[in-house]
């Protein structure tokens, strides 16, 4: 059977195979440490739970909008104009099945074959792909370690050509952890001002900044740039609601009736009884206490990865600002063996790191990294601790 050219140029996940084989060893009753997963790992909290189980109890489990409930934008506008400043209306709101679904849908909707969409690099895997699937180049900038991996205004304008049509801006960053402060996102709204490129500002981790200030959405810098701007962002991170897939889009009118339509005749509208739990979430006043919660857990395991990182040092990375990631840079150790076979690249070191100690990491080739791994520290704490020191351990006995 024929597989379309658009589909073919998808390149496969290389974290897969290290995802299946931890699994696997977990399964066998292996004592695996995997700091692998991208979420979360509380439970939704119990307010937002009851009211999926109040939205079943009442019927309400029928077609919504496809762009979602009235009520759900509403709620999202709400938190738009008090936690960013933000002002939008409920028609300028679409809602997804996750925020990965609304990136489809924005680059979908704008990228038309030939045309050049800007990626900061490293980035998180998923833009890429979905660039190419509409047809687009992704143009790659690469940020630098010195500069905490976070693009300069120079980098972004040298990038610029006649056939820019985006700029995907993730911040807080996935995979480097890095965080933009006001100056910086200001710096590159800066530049895109002077254009009429498209900012698709990725903002799902916006709730996990361990800086002293705030996260600034790029939107917030002038009228013409908020005209100009994409938000994206969802419930999956903030309230941990990885598996309820829910995102939104709020963007210019004409765009969001585009999405809409679009939505409208693929996936209709996002699950009922989730848009339901979604809008309990976005009760400022109630989640509140849970998010507060969740960063200062965070903030801690973000510590304690660090301080247990310091402990090998062949092993460098830049304190993450955000998320829940580190990045770390293996350059000091690619090119030595394990048992006289050769560390080649972050895939071979993952592997055998997997094989060998029980650790699974995520290689960042597929990352715009050659030399990096992702480990995600939404574990334990004890997990943390021990999966670092099986992992120095393993540094140890490479020759
Ligand atoms: C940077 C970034 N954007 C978007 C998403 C997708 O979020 P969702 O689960 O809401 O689709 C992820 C998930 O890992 C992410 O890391």
């Amino acid at each position: 059977m024929k597989i379309s050219k658009r589909v073919k140029a998808i390149t496969p996940s290389l974290t897969l195979e290290i995802s299946a084989e931890a699994k696997k060893l977990k399964a066998s009753g292996k004592d695996v440490v995997s700091f692998g997963a991208g979420e979360p790992d509380f439970n939704t909290p119990a307010f937002i739970r009851d009211a999926a189980k109040d939205a079943m109890d009442e019927g309400l489990i029928k077609y919504t909008p496809a762009s979602g409930l009235v009520s759900l934008k509403k709620a999202i506008c709400n938190k738009l104009l008090v936690e960013n400043g933000l002002k939008y209306e409920p028609e300028q709101i679409v809602v997804s099945n996750g925020a990965k679904h609304s990136l489809f849908n924005v680059i979908s909707a704008l990228v038309e074959d030939g045309d050049e969409v800007i990626i900061p690099s490293p980035y998180w895997l998923t833009y890429p792909e979905l660039v190419r699937l509409a047809g687009g180049k992704p143009v790659f900038v690469e940020t630098k370690k010195e500069n905490g991996f976070k693009m300069t205004e120079a980098e972004l304008e040298a990038a610029i050509t006649d056939k820019t049509v985006a700029l995907i801006l993730n911040n807080p960053n996935n995979p480097t952890g890095s965080v933009y402060n006001k100056d910086e996102i200001y710096a590159l709204a800066k530049v895109i001002e002077k254009t009429d490129v498209t900012v698709i500002a990725d903002e799902i981790y916006e709730k996990l900044n361990y800086t002293d200030s705030p996260v600034v959405s790029i939107a917030t810098y002038s009228d013409k740039l908020k005209a100009q701007t994409v938000i994206v962002n969802g419930v999956s991170k903030s309230f941990a609601m990885t598996g309820w897939r829910i995102g939104f889009t709020a963007s210019p009118l004409p765009l969001a009736k585009a999405m809409g339509s679009m939505q409208s005749h693929t996936t209709s509208n996002p699950s009922a009884v989730s848009q339901y739990a979604a809008i309990a979430a976005y009760d400022l006043g109630k989640s509140e206490h849970f998010i507060r919660k969740m960063h200062a857990s965070f903030s801690r395991r973000n510590k304690i990865i660090c301080e247990s990182l310091d402990k090998i040092k062949d092993l460098t990375y830049v304190v993450p600002q955000g998320a829940f990631y580190v990045f770390v840079d293996l350059s000091n150790v690619l090119g030595k063996s394990y048992n006289g076979e050769a560390i080649s690249s972050p895939l071979v070191f993952a592997k055998k790191l997997l094989a060998e100690k029980l650790v699974a990491v995520v290689p960042c080739e597929s990352f715009g990294s050659p030399s990096c791994i992702r480990l995600t520290y939404a574990i334990s704490e004890e997990d943390i601790v021990k999966g670092i020191s099986r992992m120095g351990e393993f540094v140890s006995e490479l020759k």
